[in-house]
């Protein structure tokens, strides 16, 4: 039913998308990495799907089952994750990062378990490569939209980065407003400014942040 009444917004078009985590191994056991949930990327994988898009999305791991209709890459490390999306990049009309990558991985990891030794010590992270950055500075980049979760100032560090990333689109939220409750609130940023939407339940934004994205992507080939 849900399919019948979603317009086919994204018909005939493919989209390239991040999401999850990525986990940084420090040796076999253990490792960095972000607390996400990849719940996000994967409603919005198949909202896609469901506007008639066909949709790969490169993923940590989440435990999450691939929506239908989705193409997932399941992918551990920042560098993994990279080489999935340059290596599926052909074609893509839209690239929309979810994923919640770690900035920084520890320089080695270790072939075997570290033991304790009981003094303290020190582990060395190199940075990650940004990859939405990556992807849109391309000369053939595609339609690229942004997430930015921020704790304050949230204006100036999502405008800021899509300035910086040269992103059409960066989708913000603040963390605090969205924790424990079943609704979002959510403000997209583009070319012309701060668009914030209507609060909405958690279910219900992935459809409404597709369409927005949709009706821009449109407008960006007239
Ligand atoms: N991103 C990415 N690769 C990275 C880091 C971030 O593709 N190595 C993407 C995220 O998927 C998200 C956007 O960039 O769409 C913003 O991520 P965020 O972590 O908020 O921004 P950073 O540039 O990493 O800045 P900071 O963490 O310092 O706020
Ligand atoms: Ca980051």
């Amino acid at each position: 039913l849900e399919a019948f009444f979603t317009p086919k917004v994204l018909a005939g078009r493919k989209v390239l998308l991040t999401a999850g985590p990525t986990f940084e191994p420090v040796d076999p056991v253990r490792g960095l990495t972000n607390s996400s949930s990849g719940k996000m990327g994967y409603s919005l994988a198949r909202a896609c799907a469901h506007a008639g898009a066909e949709v790969v999305m490169v993923s940590g791991p989440t435990g999450l089952p691939a929506p239908d209709g989705v193409r997932r890459i399941g992918v551990v490390r920042a560098l993994d994750m990279r080489d999935a999306v340059i290596a599926e990049l052909d074609g893509v009309d839209v690239f929309i990062a979810v994923a919640a990558v770690a900035d920084y991985r520890p320089e080695a990891s270790a072939e075997h378990k570290v033991k304790k030794s009981g003094e303290s010590m020190t582990l060395t992270l190199v940075p990650n490569p940004d990859i939405l950055s990556e992807v849109a500075a391309r000369p053939d980049a595609p339609f690229c939209v942004g997430f930015a979760a921020e704790s304050r100032d949230l204006d100036t560090y999502a405008e800021g980065k899509r300035q910086t990333k040269r992103l059409q689109m960066v989708v913000g939220n603040l963390v605090q407003d969205g924790l424990g409750t079943d609704d979002n609130q959510v403000v997209l940023y583009d070319a012309d400014g701060r668009h914030p939407l209507p609060r909405a339940a958690k279910g219900e934004l992935a459809g409404v942040i597709v369409s927005a994205i949709a009706e821009r992507f449109g407008r960006s080939l007239l």
